[in-house]
């Protein structure tokens, strides 16, 4: 059994509920993870530069990361690139965290399982701490001459465990990187270092308040808004330089690599010959970008544009965008004709058309005010809508909506214009929406191919496979043109996944499962999301998958990670290499796989 093994401390005490992780295990026993009684904000202070021969002058808890075989102690941590200084907590300080942890454990204890952080950072969902620079061994296969570069995976990884409520979207952003080269692997694993991560770094201890769980009704919110109110009057931080934690997502467009999450700018990223990743900083795009951009922009591969978009809880509910080949942001797009606030995390584009849905999940705030619940939640009367928009318009004049009575994916795969009249859009709908937030596990995704035809507005759906899949990814020279396979997860539960199909979603074929490919990753062991990587990405004859599925996948079992290569074109997507980590990488999100030949550019 995988648990916590102390409860969540709730006596009305200035840092005594503070936590860290300890990883635990013996030599024959499955890994636990449990929470120990200690005070993050006591931690010793510390001192990093970015020389690499500098160390951490003191011992210090770790968090996680490392070598998750020993018992837990308190040992020296590794060497660290970043430059930080930890300050004593001020008075001030001192009493804005009292009343946080008054509010935490008096007005709104984390008493529901998706918010509660022994659920939620459970198992392989703890977090872990920095890892630098490490060789890595192959123990299995050997990784193919073809793949030179970085496959890099963001997640939530919460810098200092919870004082309160925790949603999985809430924690850090940390990237895991593994730099192939010449058949060589280098894992590190570094947080963005979005400016909350700087803030609260330097304070030694939250400070932001947690978006998806730090507002459940009136009081609670009122308390924690107040709070918030008197950190920034009192210059502990300045919203206006993000509250993102950038932990959703990378893209590579604008000839850079971006760390994204939809509720702040993106951060610029670089990974180092040596292995090292850097964040550069966050990035306006010349004063042009405002407030947030989604975490899942398409890039189209042929004319090498960037297609994006915010939302938000006031109109335009939606504002549409691109950056041309060049980088340079256009004009927004405002988009007044869609009617609710919906939860809108990921887009489509064609070689003519963006497309957009209006899902039942939305903003809630009377839910948040009187009831006891998230401001994000479904909303059984809504009629979800799909929207389509020219993918050059100038204003929403020719946008379309069209109903589409049980249509809630979060996600969106690929879509490509068939004939003058016809979209055809790959996606997992969610069945049983009200659970996305709330309770992932219950939620299953069904691939489906939907036709929208423009001309009558008619709209056909056809499911792709009975299983639980999500986290779709395809060959990336196909973003926006008709394409053939898919590579998706497979939820056991969301968002643990434990095994990859490839579907053939180029072929109508009613009643069929499209599955052509599985690998089943084993007993206690799950992955995330897959990426395809192209055997020969320059070659535009190659088949659409001659190439290979990369993905992390972590054993419970043994507390090892792994990062594994799987032969595309096989129906067993066999096993090309397999390479340990040094590393425990938790579950968490997107990925991507950048070429080294784009790396020595960033
Ligand atoms: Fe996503």
């Amino acid at each position: 059994m995988d648990a916590f093994s102390s409860s969540f401390c709730t006596k009305f005490y200035p840092y005594t509920n503070k936590l860290a992780f300890s990883p635990t295990s013996t030599s024959s026993q499955t890994h636990l993870f449990y929470i120990s009684a200690v005070n993050v904000e006591e931690r010793p202070k510390r001192t990093t530069n970015s020389s690499s021969s500098s160390t951490i002058n003191t011992e210090t808890p770790v968090l996680g990361g490392g070598d998750h075989a020993k018992k837990p102690v308190l040992t020296k941590r590794k060497p660290s690139s970043r430059s930080f200084v930890t300050e004593t907590p001020s008075f001030q300080s001192t009493i804005f965290n009292t009343f946080d942890n008054f509010v935490n454990n008096f007005i709104d204890p984390p008493t529901r399982p998706s918010v509660d952080p022994q659920h939620v950072l459970a198992t392989n969902f703890a977090p872990v701490d920095e890892f630098p620079p490490t060789k890595c061994t192959v123990i299995e296969g050997e990784l193919p001459e073809s793949i030179n570069g970085a496959y890099i995976r963001n997640g939530p990884n919460p810098q200092y465990l919870p004082r309160g409520p925790y949603h999985l979207f809430d924690g850090d952003g940390m990237l895991h990187s593994l730099l192939i080269s010449n058949g060589q692997a280098t894992f590190c694993s570094r947080y963005v270092q979005t400016y909350k991560y700087k803030i609260e770094h330097k304070h030694g201890s939250p400070l932001f308040p947690n978006v998806f769980s730090g507002f459940n009704g009136l009081t609670a919110s009122a308390a924690r808004g107040a709070i918030t109110a008197a950190r920034v009057l009192s210059g502990q931080y300045n919203p206006i330089n993000g509250i993102g934690v950038a932990n959703t997502s990378l893209a590579f467009f604008s000839k850079k690599l971006f760390a994204l999450g939809e509720s702040d700018l993106p951060y610029e990223i670089k990974v180092t010959p040596d292995g090292e990743i850097l964040t550069v900083g966050r990035t306006d795009f010349d004063g042009k970008l405002f407030m947030s951009m989604t975490a899942h922009p398409k890039v189209d591969p042929k004319t090498e544009e960037a297609f994006a978009f915010r939302y938000g809880p006031v109109p335009p509910f939606l504002t549409f965008f691109r950056f041309d080949s060049s980088g340079v942001k256009q004009a927004d797009v405002p988009i007044f004709s869609m009617t609710r606030p919906a939860f809108l995390h990921d887009f489509a584009i064609t070689q003519k058309y963006a497309i957009f849905t209006e899902i039942q999940i939305g903003m809630n705030p009377m839910e948040m005010i009187f009831g006891s619940g998230s401001p994000v939640g479904a909303d059984p009367s809504a009629v979800s809508k799909i929207g389509v928009i020219p993918r050059y318009a100038k204003d929403e004049s020719e946008m379309k909506w069209i109903d589409v009575p049980g249509f809630n994916i979060i996600h969106a795969i690929n879509a490509w214009d068939e004939g003058e009249d016809e979209i055809v859009l790959i996606a997992p709908n969610i069945l049983s929406v009200e659970h996305t937030l709330e309770r992932m596990e219950l939620v299953h995704a069904l691939m489906e191919k939907v036709r929208i035809n423009l001309k009558t507005g008619m709209v056909s759906r056809q499911p792709l496979s009975a299983r639980n899949l999500d986290f779709g990814v395809i060959n990336q020279n196909f973003t926006g043109m008709k394409n053939r396979f898919v590579y998706a997860g497979i939820g056991d539960p969301m968002p643990k996944i434990s095994g990859v199909v490839k579907l053939n979603v180029g072929e109508d074929q009613e009643h069929k499962d499209c599955t052509v490919g599985c690998r089943i990753f084993g007993p206690g062991c799950y992955g995330g999301e897959p990426f395809y990587v192209a055997r020969e990405p320059n070659n535009p004859d190659a088949d659409e998958d001659d190439g290979y599925v990369v993905t992390y996948v972590h054993d419970e079992n043994k507390g090892e990670s792994k990062f594994l290569v799987m032969d595309a074109k096989s129906p067993t997507l066999d096993i090309v290499a397999s390479v340990k980590l040094p590393g425990r990488v938790p579950y968490g999100f997107h990925g991507i796989f950048v070429q080294e030949s784009e790396l020595k550019k960033l």
